[in-house]
């Protein structure tokens, strides 16, 4: 497959699909058409060159395409690994099989939250079951949590929205300009996104918004992600280098930064990909506000201080010292771009303490990045 007229677009067990790709409407994920019950994944080590679908038919298939990439962002991976378990319970629905698939899944990526909170959600669902009834029951759930997903990105852009709106009296020709580190759009989700959702709802408002996408180095999901997703919903934009973004601020070219999460504890610290703690550090030094987009399900409410206790992922040094990209023959490949002989580190996630951030978007509105803060929208939370 490596064509997006193979699609099977927006299934219709989904109740609604947002985004694009060619003018068609897709997801990153969904269960293929054949009723196999296999499921079917937006291959996203292939974008932007290549528009490709893969299938994912085991536990094992699906552990490895969070681990490698396919998929990513911390909504998808909760979302994907809710799905390997229903491919687990195809073949084992023992307490055995259960358990394998939780652990498995589980052990695939350390730092977003998301993937412990859907696994969390899918045992919720299946584990007082009879193992004959449990593959339907964890099919329903993780149809829910996909279908829950959309809705909360649609309410994070909402209350996003009017963040926007606020500074466009700021713009003498109306354009918003903001900065975005990673990917936190509908490739980051099951659809919407999270950061870019309040940009999407600004476009479908009228809202002139220009997007400063950070490359977003070493794996790029700035350069060949956001903008990818960015280019075909028609939203202005500019890729720049990692480094641009505090020089871009100093002289009044970002109106606001928006970014996602991995994992935000109770006090309001934010894990994201690494270099954002460096963007929010500019954004406090020039007065820009820096806001950050999450679906609840990203916050960790059993830590608090962030830098010390979220758990952060460390990666292959090939991804640091190689680079992949298309050549003018239309081959994509990869090259090296260090001295052979030197090592390297890969640190995929930094933290952003809660004091450097303006604010924090979530589903239920907007709010300090504090506990109390927190508390506010969630005062289910509340210690007892
Ligand atoms: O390593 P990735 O690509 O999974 O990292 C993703 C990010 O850091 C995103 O910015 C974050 O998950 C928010 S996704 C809505």
């Amino acid at each position: 497959m490596g064509r997006a007229d193979l699609f099977s677009g927006c299934p219709r067990t989904y109740r609604r699909c947002e985004m694009q790709i060619n003018g068609r409407q897709t997801r990153t994920i969904w269960p293929a058409a054949d009723g196999s019950g296999d499921i079917e994944i937006l291959d996203q080590t292939r974008l932007p060159h290549v528009v490709e679908v893969a299938r994912l038919s085991s536990l094992q298939e699906a552990a490895s395409a969070i681990q490698v990439m396919q998929v990513r962002g911390a909504p998808l991976v909760g979302a994907t690994a809710a799905y390997g378990v229903c491919l687990a319970l195809r073949d084992d629905p023992s307490d055995r099989g259960l358990d394998g698939a939780i652990q498995t899944l589980l052990s695939t990526r350390p730092t977003a939250v998301n993937l412990a909170w859907a696994l969390a959600r899918m045992e919720e669902a299946v584990r007082s079951l009879p193992p004959s009834r449990r593959y339907d029951a964890a099919w329903r759930r993780a149809a829910e949590i996909c279908d829950e997903d959309v809705e909360t990105c649609r309410h994070i852009g909402q209350h996003g929205l009017q963040l926007i709106r606020h500074v466009v009296p700021r713009r003498a020709d109306g354009v918003v300009k903001v900065l975005t580190h990673c990917n936190a759009g509908w490739l980051a989700t099951v659809d919407l996104g999270t950061a870019l959702a309040p940009i999407y709802l600004a476009q479908e408002a009228g809202l002139d918004v220009h997007v400063w996408v950070d490359e977003t180095r070493p794996r790029n999901q700035g350069a060949s992600l956001t903008a990818f997703e960015l280019g075909e919903q028609g939203v202005s934009h500019a890729i720049i280098a990692d480094n641009a973004g505090g020089h871009l601020m100093q002289h009044d070219e970002v109106d606001l930064c928006l970014v996602g999460s991995d994992r935000t504890t109770r006090q309001g610290d934010v894990a994201n990909k690494i270099g954002t703690y460096l963007k929010a550090l500019s954004a406090a030094d020039n007065d820009v506000p820096f806001y950050v987009a999450l679906p609840s399900s990203t916050i960790d409410w059993s830590l608090n201080d962030g830098v010390r206790e979220i758990p952060i992922e460390e990666r292959g040094p090939e991804e640091v010292t190689q680079i992949s990209g298309r050549t003018a023959a239309g081959d994509v490949i990869s090259v090296g771009i260090a001295p052979a002989a030197s090592p390297a580190l890969n640190i995929a996630f930094d933290v952003t303490p809660a004091r450097l951030v303006t604010a924090l978007i979530t589903e239920r509105g907007v709010c300090a990045a504090s506990e109390a803060g927190l508390l506010s929208l969630f005062p289910e939370r509340q210690a007892r």
